[in-house]
């Protein structure tokens, strides 16, 4: 049987977090929330502008140990937010420090409007660590700060990518 695990990192609303409980619910196997080892400001503008530093110059930063090893699971589902245009930093780090050679990637992303290169960066960097990319989706959440958790894409997009992957 084909083991799944999710990884994922959320930040500002919680959007990202929200769909891979959603498909991990679905799919089973693990969820792993990544972590780097020196958390993100609390203040929101502080990480934005400190996430633009570390986007621009292609910053991994250490991640928490995960508590998985990846090497055990045939799919692995991975979910970022973006940061400018970007897939967020702890993200890179996790698909650049891992072999996935034989491997099922299937990445996702969250953005507010500006979705930028992430799901070809994402795409590119998996292959090139060994990778078979599938299922790659885009999912777009409000721009207004008053309600960054509410999704733009429809409930039916998100269920019908979920069931592409059961
Ligand atoms: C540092 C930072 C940079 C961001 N840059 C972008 C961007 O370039 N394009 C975009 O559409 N949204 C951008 N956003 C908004 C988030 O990608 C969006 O709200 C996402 O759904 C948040 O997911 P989360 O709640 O899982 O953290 C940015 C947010 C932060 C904190």
């Amino acid at each position: 049987m084909m083991k799944t695990l999710t990884v994922y990192f959320s930040y500002t609303a919680g959007n990202t977090k929200r769909i891979a409980e959603k498909v991990h619910k679905a799919v089973g196997g693990d969820i792993v929330r990544l972590e780097p080892v020196t958390p993100y400001p609390a203040d929101y503008d502080a990480t934005v502008k400190q996430g633009q530093e570390e986007v621009n110059r292609d910053y991994k930063p250490e991640l928490k140990p995960l508590g998985v090893d990846v090497a055990d699971y045939d799919r692995i589902i991975v979910g970022t937010p973006t940061w400018w245009y970007k897939m967020a930093p702890i993200v890179l780090s996790f698909l650049s420090n891992n072999d996935f050679t034989g491997k099922v990637i299937v990445p996702f992303m969250t953005n507010a409007g500006w979705p930028g290169s992430i799901i070809e960066d994402m795409t590119k960097l998996a292959e090139r660590k060994g990778a078979t990319v599938q299922h790659a989706h885009a999912f777009r959440f409000s721009s207004n700060e008053k309600h960054f958790d509410r999704m733009e894409t429809s409930e039916k997009e998100l269920e019908q990518w979920i069931n592409s992957l059961k």
